[in-house]
């Protein structure tokens, strides 16, 4: 594609239900904000458009849990994600708000023109309705069995354990999360967009012209999508939150959120047009206008399937790239706010950002670090340790260290100045380290264009590191120390420390749209305008003028220390305690279920029960499991065999204290893998309201591998 003409790029709308984590800045926000701060250096026209998503059930089940109203739950999130992004770096052109008149006109114009055009059906079926609540029951609020992993807490349109996106009627024994009980069935009617109409599109759009330059996850859900057989999705919903649904027969109804949260990025457009004066409709109707959504994996179908189905009806672009990223877990599961295992972006700026050894350099060492790890083609790991090690191995030792030793050397050899070049003495050293800076242009250019953004990143560290090589190899120190007796040591100084220097330069350039709080600090030592942070001065190795007078050295990141890194380990495990969160993956997940409130799940029949194989095990060994707080692993004795299974109790009993204790195992659960072990079989649990765990043990001892029935 020769450059387009402007750039439309939007980040997942946020859900304005509570504060977001660092999983979400890594996932979506942090990737696109690069990618922008590249483009706006680039001097292309860019529009980057975000807002909150504040419709849906999230935002209503958030009012019931914090006892208000779901009006009052969007404006109390909205500002703080606002504020959030911006202490991180995030710049948005417009951060607009889905419950802006302004997009509900545009989501209802957007739905009119679909309806009048005959791009909807109507369906009348059969949908859960809670008699006891008097209401049907939107996805968020059916819970039940996962068919495809087991897990019982999935939701009624997602299983948040595999990260399947469902419909209710695929949950095992759905139950209703207003009153607990099983649903029933009742006839309504709803707006589909026929998605089996478009199957030969999406198939050309992205199985053809998009399989080797969209990443291949993406390609591969789609296709996975496209292959089982696209079905008419549902686009309205029997709901009083939301956008109501403009036509006729729609009453008491409102437009489905997925349906109106990407219009958003238009409605948005439209809002940052009218703000500057502007025209918006080019962004979203003229074919030279490169648009490209940054999200997450759990996104993917929505924007790769339904909204540019959607996008093609209205007349509008569709997207040149949808670059989504996987999951970042933490210490070894998976981030979720609500089971207190997360780190919420609102936090990490309170306790580092906002601190007095804090600012906004602490905002660039996250960003470094999620970058470094960023979860581009598998999931990946955000431990705090491994941010310490990063910052201080890197940022620190290696970036910061290279601007800092150029810096002091630069006032003490150099009287302050940049000095000149001496050409008799430029050597083969000097001449690579000049065309180190253009290959890594080029290199970091490349892999930005492609949203490689980690490895991009890499390389601009990798350029400090060719510095400091360089440095160490040249030696003005020692230079510095014959100054008398060699007539040419101060010429060699100058070649080097403009080397050095103009290095800087660049590196102030290169490394801007990952750390621009630190690009920006480099422009204050320098004493240059934010104009020398433009790309096409990059690779260049004039950049600071010979004789001009530098600033004194100031260090640009500080190292993290031990006791920080273990206050935040600490702060996590409280956060896990206050929420009362006993495992994932395991029983005790299963023993939360189990209030000690008399609400029971649904009745089985004697055959369900006589499907299990309860055994009496002795736990013959159990240690930690490593990078995994919450699992055990351990050795069990089923008299006719010993096996491994694992079991999240770490934070509940020591190895020590377990091992030669009898405990119930289901024996014929299918085997499944977590951190690489195998775990064969599950261990019962007793929890009580307190969240407190009790193994179910048989009242003497007995033989290991007894039935329990
Ligand atoms: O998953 C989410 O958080 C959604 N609120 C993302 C919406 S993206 C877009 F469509 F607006
Ligand atoms: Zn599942």
């Amino acid at each position: 594609m020769n450059t387009p003409k402007r750039y439309l790029i939007t980040a997942a709308l946020p859900y304005a239900n509570g504060l977001k984590h660092i999983g979400h800045l890594a996932g979506a926000y942090l990737p696109a904000d690069i990618y922008v701060r590249y483009l706006k250096a680039q001097k292309r026209d860019v529009v980057f458009v975000c807002g909150s998503d504040e419709h849906g059930t999230a935002i209503p089940i958030q009012a019931t849990k914090e006892g208000t109203t779901a009006q009052a739950i969007i404006d109390k999130y909205h500002p703080i994600i606002e504020q959030n992004f911006k202490d991180l770096g995030i710049a948005f052109d417009i951060y607009h708000r889905t419950s802006d008149p302004l997009h509900h006109e545009t989501a209802s114009d957007f739905f009119k023109n679909l309806e009048a055009k005959g791009d909807l059906e109507t369906k009348t079926t059969e949908q859960y309705f809670d008699e006891a609540a008097n209401t049907f029951l939107a996805d968020r609020y059916i819970k039940g069995t996962c068919p495809s992993c087991g897990h019982n807490e999935a939701y009624g349109d997602q299983c948040e354990k595999c990260g399947k996106t469902l419909s209710p009627e695929e949950l095992i024994n759905p139950v209703s999360t207003l009153s607990g009980k099983a649903p029933i069935k009742k006839e309504t009617t709803h707006w589909y967009l026929p998605l089996n109409r478009h199957e030969e599109f999406l198939r050309d759009w992205i199985l053809k012209d998009h399989a080797h330059d969209w990443r291949a996850a993406v390609v591969g859900q789609c296709k996975s999508w496209i292959e089982g057989g696209l079905q008419p999705r549902a686009v309205t919903r029997d709901l009083d939150w939301g956008i109501k649904v403009p036509v006729k027969g729609g009453e008491g109804k409102v437009l489905y959120v997925w349906f109106d949260a990407p219009i958003g990025y238009i409605s948005a457009t439209k809002q940052w047009a009218l703000n500057n004066n502007k025209d918006w409709a080019p962004y979203w109707n003229d074919k030279e206008t490169k648009l490209v959504h940054f999200i997450g994996k759990d996104n993917i179908v929505f924007h790769c399937i339904i909204f540019p189905v959607m996008l093609k009806l209205n007349g509008h672009i569709l997207p040149e790239n949808v670059p989504a990223n996987e999951f970042m877990n933490l210490e070894g599961d998976k981030m979720s706010t609500s089971k207190g295992w997360s780190i919420e972006m609102d936090d990490y700026i309170n306790k580092w950002i906002k601190k007095e050894n804090g600012g906004p350099a602490l905002a660039d060492s996250l960003r470094f670090y999620l970058t470094a790890i960023a979860p581009e083609s598998k999931d990946s790991e955000f431990t705090w340790k491994g941010f310490q090690e990063s910052v201080n191995g890197e940022l620190v030792s290696i970036f910061a260290n290279f601007v800092n030793r150029t810096w002091v050397l630069m006032h003490k050899l150099c009287n302050s100045k940049v000095p000149k070049i001496h050409t008799e003495f430029l050597d083969s050293e000097d001449l690579a380290l000049a065309q180190s800076v253009k290959d890594t242009t080029d290199k970091v250019t490349a892999l930005l264009e492609q949203y490689k953004f980690r490895e991009a990143q890499f390389e601009v560290i990798n350029l400090a590191r060719i510095g400091n090589q360089y440095m160490q190899k040249k030696e003005p120190w020692i230079l510095a120390k014959n100054i008398d007796t060699d007539p040419t040591a101060q010429a060699k100084i100058d070649n080097c420390m403009h080397g050095c220097l103009q290095l800087c330069a660049n590196l102030a350039i290169l490394v801007n749209p990952f750390l621009p709080f630190t690009a920006q600090k480099m422009c204050h030592l320098m004493k240059v305008v934010d104009r020398m942070l433009d790309w096409e001065n990059a690779g260049k190795f004039d950049l600071l003028k010979v004789g001009y007078t530098l600033r004194a050295p100031e260090l640009l990141f500080r190292k993290i220390e031990d006791e920080e890194i273990e206050a935040e380990l600490a702060q996590l495990q409280a956060n896990l305690k206050a929420k009362k969160i006993t495992m994932e993956n395991t029983i005790p997940t299963e023993a939360a279920n189990t209030e000690t409130t008399g609400t029971l799940k649904p009745e089985i029949v004697f055959d369900d029960f006589g499907k299990i194989d309860l055994r009496v095990g002795t736990i013959v060994e159990a240690k930690k499991v490593e990078k995994a707080d919450k699992l055990l692993e351990l050795l069990v004795d089923l008299g006719f065999e010993q096996r491994t299974i694992l079991s999240g109790i770490a934070m509940h009993f020591k190895p020590e204290d377990i091992v030669g204790k009898q405990v119930t195992i289901v024996a014929n659960l299918a085997p499944r893998k977590m951190r690489g072990i195998e775990s064969k079989g599950m261990i019962l649990m007793a929890e009580d309201a307190a969240g407190k765990l009790y193994f179910v043990s048989p009242s003497e001892a007995i033989a290991a591998g007894s039935s329990i029935a």
